[in-house]
């Protein structure tokens, strides 16, 4: 924790059984009472667990595979909801009064509300700190969660924050914040559980990445069906290779490069070693994306740990075996 805080320049607060910076608390009434919209498509997810992917995949979705629209940057066609409370980036820019920074930065929830029907919002809030009005079924939008192996999500954590909040350490470090439930928007567990618990939501769709990985196109298939759209056969093989690794590497509507740049070129967090410093970072936000990298990287103890954990999970959730193993 002291090495996040340190280098995340943070105090960090336990809100509502969740680990978040304390800003959040700054935005933690606006997204309550967020006022949400049934023609909404929202995708919610643990970070690192592919939410770009399925946010692209979405979007491809429900604009008919018509990817000339997807031009425009995924933060302004897709805003993140809690940007403004949960990132480095805001804060800092907060904090030092910038004012060059994107529209969704200082306010994202407010980019969000003014954002044109039908919107299309990220969160990577757990179920339970979502906007009281998808909690309580007043409004319906379409959401769709996506979960990761937990080892490969904490893996892809470690080297995010590394490259983009300016965080250091050992990816032995990492996991053990992981493990301890220390991480942004842990524990990883309950995020699941929360979504899982409520599979009945006729209006929640649970995909997983590795699926993804397996069957690209019968995912797209599940995700139009489930968002009421009905795609040619054509318009998913071009929805699938759009989506593929190396297309979305290089779109820059998605890879983030000219944000790592500016967060490079101006020292934006001080102390960043990610221009070459760190040797474990690769500083690409599409990095690896590949399934089970845990096998090579993780130590056998720490594979282990996460085990034992994830046994602890199953013994009263058996029905997560797929998601978790
Ligand atoms: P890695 O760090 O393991 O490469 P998120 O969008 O939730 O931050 O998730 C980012 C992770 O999803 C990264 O994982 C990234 O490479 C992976 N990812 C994104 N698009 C992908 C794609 N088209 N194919 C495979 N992996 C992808």
């Amino acid at each position: 924790i002291e090495s996040l805080a340190k280098n995340g320049r943070t105090n960090f607060i336990s809100f509502k059984g969740v680990f978040l910076p304390e800003d959040y608390e700054l935005i933690a009434d606006a997204v309550e009472n967020f006022e949400v919209r049934d023609d909404d498509v929202w995708v919610c997810s643990f970070p690192k667990t592919g939410t770009t992917w399925v946010q692209e995949m979405v979007w491809g979705v429900t604009h008919d595979s018509d990817l000339g629209n997807s031009r425009e940057h995924i933060n302004i066609r897709f805003p993140f909801l809690e940007f403004s409370g949960t990132t480095s980036f805001a804060r800092v820019a907060r904090r030092e009064q910038v004012t060059d920074v994107p529209s969704w930065v200082p306010n994202s929830v407010e980019f969000c509300k003014n954002s044109s029907s039908p919107r299309h919002i990220k969160s990577h809030l757990p179920f339970h700190l979502l906007p009281r009005q998808i909690r309580n079924g007043e409004r319906k939008p379409k959401i769709v969660y996506i979960s990761r192996n937990a080892k490969d999500t904490c893996i892809s954590y470690y080297h995010f924050l590394n490259s983009f909040e300016g965080h250091h350490g050992t990816l032995k470090q990492f996991c053990q914040l992981f493990l301890g439930d220390k991480v942004i928007y842990g524990p990883f567990w309950d995020h699941l559980l929360g979504f899982w618990g409520k599979e009945d939501m006729k209006n929640l769709l649970i995909i997983k990445f590795e699926d993804m990985k397996k069957d690209l196109q019968s995912v797209i298939r599940k995700t139009a069906s489930f968002l009421g759209k009905e795609l040619s056969n054509d318009k998913v093989l071009s929805l699938a290779d759009h989506l593929s690794f190396t297309q979305m590497k290089e779109n820059s509507s998605l890879n983030r490069n000219a944000y790592l740049e500016f967060i490079k070129s101006t020292n934006f967090f001080g102390n960043t070693e990610c221009d070459g410093g760190n040797k474990e970072c690769e500083g690409k936000f599409f990095r690896d994306g590949r399934s089970g990298q845990w096998k090579t990287v993780m130590s056998p103890e720490m594979i282990r740990r996460f085990d034992e954990r994830i046994e602890t999970i199953l013994n009263t959730h058996k029905d997560l075996q797929l998601y978790l193993s």
